[in-house]
């Protein structure tokens, strides 16, 4: 079964071909990251545009590439929600319009749930039962994977996400936009331990997450310093230590709790080097997948899709995305082939 993949819930364009048999075909990413650099964060509306001009044309040339035709699919899946409704409606309306006309099946995916899979776009696939950290932008969860579509949340954000932690500490310090990767290059600058911020909420049982009180820390911090380029460095060190220890202690914990030894790690915050590392050193199998499918990408979204395609998901052709739509309101995939 050829799949399509369409993701456009946030700043990114993204295109995959999945087939069933064969693996990953192809994807292609457009990044609308220039078109929003200048207002420090992404502006829905321009998002919204954006996507409407870039995804047929980025179809055309990924069937291209593989000397394919609309007319060789089996299916589309694309990314129905959590994201930003007038880019959803994008992805949406081009999918649903494209299964109509070609007479084949379309699902909405659920953007996280792409996330959570991305690693089994790699050799050798996660299986599961596994626990799944999800850090993004817009979330971050702890996820028990106990089978494709069972998915449990064990923790989570009671407020900034990881990413969204990153971006806001990254224009407090002046740092541009987008943020995660910048403040993350800036702290390979710095010294560890020359400041010291707390790892919330890791002295108390359980595996939420609060990371809202570090960007307070980094501005009183950066405000009571000399201000000088390395004092800059140094705090965005700390900042960072002190994400990737609460994320890696988090883990360890979820993992002792459920008595499960792989780790699976998803999400744009997963392309984080020094997270890498340190969630390597876990007593576990961790698995993550490669930088450019943390991030948001159409493979993952072709690859879920297919999933539940081969399962036999059937959708009414209704363009309804979801903004919001929480991941444990999954049905469980009960064939994969
Ligand atoms: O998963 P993603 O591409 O989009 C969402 O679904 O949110 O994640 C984007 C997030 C942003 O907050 C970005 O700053 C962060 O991932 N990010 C990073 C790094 N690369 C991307 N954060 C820390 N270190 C990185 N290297
Ligand atoms: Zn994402």
């Amino acid at each position: 079964m050829l799949v399509l993949g369409i993701e456009s819930s946030c700043d990114e364009s993204g295109v995959a071909l999945y087939d069933t048999d064969k693996g990953l075909l192809a994807h292609s990413l457009y990044s609308q990251i220039e078109l929003h650099a200048e207002y420090g964060g992404v502006v829905p509306e321009l998002a919204s545009r954006d996507h409407i001009k870039k995804i047929t044309p980025l179809i055309k040339e990924l069937l291209a590439s593989q000397n394919l035709q609309l007319s060789d699919l089996d299916g589309i899946a694309y990314t129905a929600g959590p994201g930003l409704i007038g880019a959803l409606l994008v992805g949406a309306s081009i999918g649903r319009s494209l299964a109509l006309g070609l007479n084949i099946p379309a699902v909405g995916v659920h953007h996280m749930e792409g996330h959570l899979l991305a690693p089994m776009l790699e050799d050798p696939q996660p299986t599961p039962p596994f626990i799944a950290l999800l850090v993004s932008g817009g979330h971050t969860m702890l996820v028990e994977v106990k089978s494709l579509g069972n998915y449990q949340i064990l923790g989570e954000s009671l407020d900034d996400a990881a990413g969204e932690a990153f971006d806001k500490t990254a224009k407090l310090l002046d740092l541009g936009y987008p943020g995660g990767p910048v403040l993350a290059a800036l702290a390979e600058k710095g010294e560890s331990g020359v400041y010291t911020f707390p790892r919330p909420m890791t002295d108390r049982p359980g595996l939420d997450f609060s990371f809202s009180g570090l960007k307070t820390f980094t501005l009183t911090t950066w405000q009571k310093s000399a201000q000088t380029d390395q004092d800059k460095a140094n705090i965005a060190r700390a900042f960072q230590d002190a994400v990737v220890d609460t994320l890696f202690i988090k883990c360890k914990r979820a993992l002792q709790q459920s008595n499960c030894n792989t780790l699976v790690i998803a999400g744009g915050v997963g392309a984080n080097k020094q997270l890498r590392n340190k969630l390597a050193a876990l007593d576990a199998k961790v698995s993550f997948p490669r930088l450019e499918f943390c991030t948001d990408n159409g493979a993952m979204i072709a690859y879920a899709g297919a999933m539940r395609l081969l399962a036999g998901a059937a959708e009414a052709p209704v363009i309804k995305p979801c903004p919001r739509w929480p991941i444990d309101e999954l049905s469980a995939v009960e064939e994969v082939g």
